[in-house]
């Protein structure tokens, strides 16, 4: 899988993509992420890429001719299976969608800045519009490195245990059961005994009982929305 991610703050993104798993699947040959300094494609040698807005207000808005100039160059190289736009009233980012952008070949992503991208560009290129949640960032970059991130880690081969992303959270619409690790006793705190029964099918029932049981408490929508 490729992801092309657009963006006027390069370095944001540096880090998250470069460590880890992230790192990993990359080196593995399985994900490819390249970021495009959109001042790259400034209408001027002062790197201008935004303007005022029309109709007057606080905040600049980035202008059509670099947007469509860099998504253009890049489309030239490649078709891509959707053009994303990250932004505060786009569709709430969830694993469903991870799962979903997961399965496909090429992405371009578009990281936001300022008061956001002409609204020509979203009409006339970006195919989906995401947010990661109801809050206000700064730009796109973070949440451009929280979707590569989950959707990286669902291509096969990426994780270890090719199976641990399907016990995830969500991935069942449940949420995950509690861990442990050594010691079984740690200052009087037991390792609940099933998880050292070595019965392999009672722990998978107790697991999934652990499951509902959390998703009802702190998540119970997510159970409503499965009928
Ligand atoms: N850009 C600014 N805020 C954002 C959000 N919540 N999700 C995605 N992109 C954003």
């Amino acid at each position: 899988m490729r992801i092309d991610i657009i963006t006027v703050l390069p370095e944001l993104l540096e880090s998250p993509l470069n460590h880890s798993m992230m790192k990993r699947a990359q080196s593995k040959g399985l994900l490819e992420v390249h970021v495009h300094n959109l001042r790259k494609w400034a209408v001027n040698e002062y790197g201008q890429v935004d303007d005022y807005q029309y109709g007057g207000g606080a905040g600049m808005v980035m202008m059509c001719q670099p947007l469509v100039n860099a998504i253009e160059e890049l489309s030239e190289q490649r078709n891509y299976d959707d053009v994303i736009y990250l932004t505060p009233d786009g569709q709430t980012f969830d694993q469903k969608i991870a799962n979903y952008l997961s399965l496909m070949g090429n992405l371009l992503i578009i990281c936001g800045h300022y008061k956001g991208i002409d609204e020509r560009i979203r009409e006339h290129f970006v195919t989906k519009e995401i947010s990661i949640g109801d809050y206000v960032l700064s730009g796109g970059e973070l949440g451009a490195a929280v979707l590569v991130d989950a959707i990286g880690r669902l291509i096969p081969g990426v994780l270890n245990d090719e199976t641990s992303a399907l016990f995830d959270s969500f991935q069942d619409n449940l949420l995950a059961p509690p861990v442990y690790t050594r010691p079984a006793d740690f200052r009087g705190w037991k390792v609940p005994d099933i998880l050292l029964s070595g019965d392999p099918k009672k722990v998978d029932e107790w697991r999934t009982e652990q499951s509902v049981k959390r998703t009802r408490e702190r998540r119970p929508g997510m159970l409503q929305n499965e009928e």
